[in-house]
């Protein structure tokens, strides 16, 4: 599948025609298609790959997980949490259609991906079994003891210094879970052993952090233009962050550190890892 198809497909899930409602539509639409990355979707289709599994098996979980990535930031947005915006490079969802619908946009986005999920089509092409599974997994890694627990963990260490367990803690939570849930996602979708599934969730779990890491480290040095976020918002919500507790050159060989554990853990796979290795280490070098 090429990539143009794969965003096509996560457009494709969203209500069509008219609705009385359809600014929410709008609003849900606006965030989806400003882009981003997409490192979380990427994840669950080259997991699914290396253990045999198809695209289109692959497919709504990897849209699912990125709509659940897409609600996580039209919500980290808000005022009430980071406050911030810009996203993505546009105005942040809340600035052009107003608190009240962006809180709903990401409430939508959540229970659209679990729709998604669980559709007919993604039980014909996963099986009941592994849609049950990754439902379950998705809503562990992005509840309460995963990334909104995390968010919790973020905004309540605001002003604190918190120490090192704490944001390992906050960090893994936040922002690793999700990851891990996408490489454990393209795994189930392909049926692929426990052995494996484990193998997949280690690596995620490690650039997941890293990634985060390298989040607080472009913060400080990057610019509003290349991130397509507003810099400097960690230290004006005077945030807890690795940077903040450790200072970038001690991040930077953590990140590194994160990095070769990742790839490590690739050795538990017979097949060619070459382009999650070397994803690993983009992720490790990324600049926006
Ligand atoms: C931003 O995630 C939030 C974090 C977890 C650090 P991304 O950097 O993946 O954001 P997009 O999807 O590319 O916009
Ligand atoms: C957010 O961390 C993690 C999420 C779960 C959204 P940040 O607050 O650092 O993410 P950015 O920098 O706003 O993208
Ligand atoms: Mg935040
Ligand atoms: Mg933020
Ligand atoms: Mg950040």
């Amino acid at each position: 599948m090429t990539n143009e198809q794969r965003e096509q497909l996560l457009f494709d899930c969203l209500p069509k025609g008219d609705h009385r409602e359809q600014v929410l539509i709008d609003a849900m639409r606006y965030s989806l298609e400003a882009g981003g990355k997409r490192v979380r979707p990427r994840l669950v289709y080259e997991f699914a790959a290396l253990c045999g599994g198809s695209d289109e098996a692959a497919a709504p979980f990897a849209c699912a997980v990125e709509m659940i990535h897409t609600y996580s930031l039209i919500h980290d947005d808000l005022p009430c949490m980071d406050d911030d915006d810009m996203r993505r490079g546009k105005p942040s969802n809340h600035k052009v259609f107003g608190e009240d619908i962006a809180l709903l946009a990401g409430d939508a986005l959540l229970t659209l991906a679990f729709e998604t999920l669980t559709s007919d089509k993604a039980a014909a092409l996963s099986g009941d079994k592994a849609c049950r599974l990754a439902a379950n997994t998705l809503a562990r890694y992005a509840g309460v003891t995963g990334m909104v627990g995390g968010q919790v963990i973020d905004l309540k260490n605001e002003n604190t210094n918190a120490p090192l367990e704490v944001l390992r803690e906050m960090d893994e939570k936040k922002t690793a879970c999700l990851i891990q849930a996408a490489c454990e996602l393209g795994c189930i979708a392909a049926n692929a052993t426990e052995e494996r599934r484990r193998a997949a969730a280690k690596y995620g779990e490690c650039i997941g952090v890293a990634f985060q890491i390298q989040d607080d480290i472009l913060d400080c040095t990057s610019s509003d233009e290349e991130l397509g976020k507003p810099v400097g918002s960690d230290a004006e919500n005077s945030k807890s962050t690795y940077v903040s507790l450790l200072g970038i050159e001690k991040c930077r060989e953590l990140v590194d550190s994160l990095t070769r554990e990742a790839t490590d853990a690739l050795s538990a796979f017979d097949a060619d890892t070459t382009s999650l290795h070397d994803f690993a280490l983009a992720l490790a070098r990324r600049t926006n």
